[in-house]
């Protein structure tokens, strides 16, 4: 299938930042247990170069992926970003290979902070996250700390990860929230009721792990027959269920292949019908119980 244009997937202005809502997630572009450099790393910077010339102006990083190594190669591939969001987050350690600690306490954050800016070769962030919420730390001290370094201009936009709706008003008593990270794909629905209230509040809803559908992905699979229909691949489906879903949706798939990204992007042009949408929509919360 030829490759179309993220600008398909329609518009959300994320505090005053409009971006198409098919972003793209940049942790696979490191080494194996998002650990180090990738195995290939043209490879991975071939994928971000692609990024602009298929419409995708929304790419999501952290500090931790790598650690250091996605911010990197995003300002290696992309620098100065010209009409590019790129959202980082911090507030991760990372001890080594597949493992993550979160470490909330104000001044590691601003470590992360400013380390981002460094990296990204920029003076400002344009969406800093907090990873994690520190269950160590309090979260009002954490939730001041972002909340001074916005004022201070290194932050423009703020956003969470991993948070319920409570702790999305208690951050609200501090900074705007703009967006909100979890995960969340067809058959993984923990935080429906998260996305119900991004939707209501018009917070941003970055669904985290977009292209899972398990058991929906097999061959016969309802996922799969649609897929065929349409002329399609499961994943593909499985996108343009979770963009249907809301309009405050914002996926950001990740690859380090510009076949798979193209393919995703594709995603971005197939039109559900009422009767698809809602059949996946039963098979995936059955499938999700
Ligand atoms: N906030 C958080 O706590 C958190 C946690 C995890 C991830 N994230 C963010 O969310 C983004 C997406 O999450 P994710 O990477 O876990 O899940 P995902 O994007 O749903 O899946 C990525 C996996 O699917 C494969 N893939 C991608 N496109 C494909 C295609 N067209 N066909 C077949 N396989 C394909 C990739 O392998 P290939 O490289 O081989 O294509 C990779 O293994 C990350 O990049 C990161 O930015 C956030």
């Amino acid at each position: 299938m030829s490759a179309s244009n993220a600008s398909a997937s329609g518009q959300f202005i994320l505090g005053d930042i409009t971006i198409n809502r098919l972003g793209f997630g940049a942790m696979r572009l490191t080494g194996k247990g998002i650990w180090g450099e990738p195995a290939d790393r043209a490879a991975s910077l071939a994928t971000l170069r692609r990024l602009p010339e298929l419409g995708v102006n929304f790419i999501d990083t952290a500090d931790s992926y790598g650690p250091a190594v996605s911010e990197n190669l995003i300002a290696e591939a992309l620098y100065p970003y010209d009409g590019l969001l790129i959202a980082t987050k911090g507030g991760l350690t990372r001890p080594g290979p597949d493992i993550w600690a979160p470490l909330g306490r104000p001044e590691y954050l601003r470590e992360c902070v400013m380390m981002s800016l460094r990296r990204l070769k920029i003076e400002r962030i344009d969406l800093w996250q907090l990873h994690r919420i520190d269950p160590k730390v309090p979260r009002d001290e954490q939730f001041a700390a972002i909340r001074d370094m916005q004022k201070e201009g290194l932050i423009r936009h703020v956003g969470l990860s991993e948070v319920g709706v409570e702790d999305i008003g208690a951050a609200q008593k501090f900074f705007h929230v703009a967006s909100v990270q979890n995960r969340y794909n067809l058959v993984d629905r923990a935080s429906e009721d998260v996305l119900e209230h991004c939707a209501k509040a018009g917070i941003g809803f970055i669904p985290w792990f977009p292209l899972a559908a398990g058991e929906l992905a097999k061959p016969g699979s309802i996922l799969d027959s649609i897929a065929k229909r349409k002329g399609a691949t499961p994943s593909q489906i499985a996108l343009a269920w979770v963009l249907k879903r809301s309009p405050v949706m914002l996926p950001i798939p990740g690859t380090s292949s510009v076949k798979h990204l193209e393919e995703n992007v594709a995603a971005a042009g197939i039109v559900l019908s009422g009767d698809e949408f809602r059949t996946l929509d039963e098979h995936g919360e059955a499938a999700a119980k």
